[in-house]
């Protein structure tokens, strides 16, 4: 492992604002050190992890940073909003906001593998990303969210390995990774004394190919935009307990059954949806267990996600991993 990547033993975990605040001014410098007065370009996904470090470098080094928030037409609802409202707005970042949804959902249009589905995102992801990047002059920096996690997973070559997605011509960047010698908990204590909304801060894993995993064999817009509005109602509804499991969202499986609607008072029968709510708990992904949801918060959530147009059946997946995974592709 490259020794700048070994997180050292004395290095105290930080669990407070106090340390977090310390950890803050000693990267503020440390950015400065490195960035000098040059470009920094940061993909900015709106998860914990690339938040922190864009608020991190922000603070360090200005309008410097240029982030570049790509919308692939997969993200939960309202987070698009907020990445503008918070990094457009409150921190007042260099953020472009690139609306990408016609190019990612015509590529997926049709296409019903998951694995094929997951490389098609993460092309264009890479293309849009690299479009941008070159529109722009001067950087010489690509800012990342890697976490320590991520470097002991990978033994050291994730960071390696993302910049290994960009074409040829971009690969010269040198990487700037604050928080990469810290754990989850501390990218969390380090996002709160930054400032960065809560929700933002203890949101729960989200795949890089977001709703389309959960979208379940070839997209259709209708059907996705079903699922964004069953998944919101299900994060604002279990988001209520008094203890939320580790991730819980829908899925949307590609198969309709029967519903009946009434017209007149007049019973007609039509094809609809079925919405799948899962939620899990875990400590590594590895296994998964299913929590209890009171029935009067399922019943709840079946209520409002009946009203959705197309749905007209919600289940419960109560299937642990193994044998299901936690993802239902
Ligand atoms: P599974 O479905 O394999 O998921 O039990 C385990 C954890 O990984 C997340 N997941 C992904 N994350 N890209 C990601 O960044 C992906 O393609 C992907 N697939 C699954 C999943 O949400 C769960 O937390």
């Amino acid at each position: 492992m490259e020794q700048g990547n070994v997180r050292p033993e004395t290095m105290e975990r930080i669990t407070n604002e106090a340390l977090a605040n310390a950890f803050i001014e000693e990267q503020i410098k440390a950015l400065r050190e490195q960035i000098g007065d040059k470009k920094v370009l940061l993909a900015l996904s709106g998860g914990v992890d690339s938040s922190v470090c864009a608020a991190l470098i922000s603070k360090a080094v200005g309008k410097q940073l240029i982030c570049v928030h790509v919308n692939h037409g997969l993200l939960r609802k309202g987070e698009p909003e907020q990445v503008c409202e918070v990094f457009g707005k409150q921190f007042d970042v260099n953020l472009i906001y690139v609306d990408a949804i016609d190019r990612f959902l015509d590529a997926l249009a049709g296409v019903s593998e998951p694995e094929q589905k997951r490389k098609i995102i993460g092309k264009i992801f890479i293309d849009v990303f690299a479009e941008e990047a070159r529109k722009l002059e001067g950087v010489s920096f690509l800012g990342q969210g890697t976490i320590y996690p991520d470097i002991l997973e990978s033994h050291g070559v994730k960071a390696h390995h993302n910049v290994g997605g960009l074409p040829e011509d971009m690969q010269n960047f040198e990487l700037v990774e604050p928080v990469k010698l810290l754990y989850k908990d501390e990218v969390r204590v380090v996002g709160k004394a930054l400032g960065l909304p809560d929700n933002m801060v203890y949101r729960q894993p989200f795949p890089g190919p977001g709703l389309g995993v959960r979208c379940v064999g070839a997209i259709t817009r209708d059907r996705l935009e079903a699922l964004r509005e069953a998944d919101a109602i299900v994060r604002e509804e279990i988001g209520k307990l008094p203890e939320t499991p580790w991730q819980y969202f829908c899925a949307i499986p590609d198969i309709v059954s029967t519903g009946i609607r009434y017209v007149d008072g007049k019973g007609v029968r039509y094809m609809g949806w079925a919405v799948v709510i899962r939620a899990v708990n875990t400590v590594d992904a590895v296994t998964a267990t299913v929590p209890e949801i009171p029935f009067s918060v399922l019943c709840k959530m079946r209520d409002q996600i009946v009203k959705i147009p197309g749905v007209n059946r919600v289940l419960w997946d109560i299937s642990e991993k193994p044998v299901a995974t936690i993802e239902w592709e």
